[in-house]
């Protein structure tokens, strides 16, 4: 089996630096997996073509990784994930309308516009980001003033703020459709957000069968092959707050026995 990952360089650095890139290669290669890393910029379109490619390019997919994603889709070479779906994904008002409209529980979401009347508070965000660097509460028209000001015209939802999951949410891990764990977040504290790269704690969460159905239909209604399932703490039940293609793992490895790698290796062989 031979398969690449295809991501982002950061400048300076020649390989990856991800946690979850790292550990997707270091499985391979105690596991006989051909696995190498690959940027769209400097890629030969003309083959040998691998079996699989790995997308983890995550907010930083660019229209060249789309396109580059898609040629090798054509010439039969497995992805995961599709162009098509890390284009929904990639924008987190499209990938909600199309939740909603599949009776998926979803916060109450507009695209910005100026007439648009806001009820404070209210958590924005700009269309695509990761790690909860674009997503903010304001309180008051005054905050979201200065938050419009700072974004110079950016595109940005607003959304109703889900308070009983203000500072923690859950994030599930799915693989060909399948939930195989299950985190609680907590954010740093006083931070509404739960993102573990803010550095917040985690502990496992167990799998319930609201959270698997959720966490099912999200990943097949997005058509994602492996998606982290973010869910919002929503008075006794939960909300889907956004799903991503490419999601890190080092807060499942940090509180579960889940062998992610094993588990994508594993769905992709058969
Ligand atoms: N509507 C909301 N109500 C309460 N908390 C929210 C809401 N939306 C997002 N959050 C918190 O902010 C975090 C980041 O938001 P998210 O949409 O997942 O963006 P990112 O792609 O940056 O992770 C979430 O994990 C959650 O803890
Ligand atoms: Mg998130």
């Amino acid at each position: 089996m031979r398969g690449w990952i295809l991501y982002k360089q950061r400048p300076g650095f020649s390989r990856p630096q991800s946690h979850g890139i790292n550990r997707l290669l270091e499985y391979a290669k105690n596991n006989s997996i051909d696995l190498d890393y690959v940027v769209s910029e400097s890629l030969d379109l003309n083959g040998p073509y691998p079996d699989f490619i790995i997308a983890r390019t995550g907010p930083y997919t660019s229209l060249l990784d789309l396109e580059i994603l898609d040629h090798f889709k054509n010439k039969g070479v497995r992805l995961i994930n599709s162009p098509q779906s890390i284009k929904i994904v990639n924008d987190k008002f499209l990938s909600l309308k199309v939740l909603a409209e599949n009776n998926i529980p979803v916060p109450n979401t507009s695209l910005f516009e100026p007439s648009l009347e806001i009820n404070f508070p209210v958590v924005v965000k700009t269309l695509s980001g990761a790690q909860g660097k674009g997503v903010s509460l304001c309180e008051n028209k005054q905050d979201f003033k200065d938050l419009l000001a700072k974004l110079r015209g950016e595109k940005i939802l607003v959304q109703e703020f889900i308070e009983s999951s203000a500072g923690r949410d859950l994030r599930v891990f799915t693989v060909g459709g399948r939930p195989v764990a299950c985190v609680e977040r907590t954010g740093p504290s006083g931070d509404f957000r739960a993102n573990f790269s803010l550095g917040g704690s985690v502990k496992s969460y167990p799998l319930t069968d609201e959270i698997k159905e959720l966490a099912i239909k999200t990943s097949k209604i997005l058509n994602l092959d492996v998606a982290g399932v973010d869910l919002l703490f929503a008075g006794d039940h939960f909300k889907v707050c956004e799903a991503n293609f490419s999601p890190g793992f080092a807060s499942i490895e940090k509180c579960t026995e889940v062998n992610i790698p094993k588990e994508i290796f594993d769905f992709i062989k058969n």
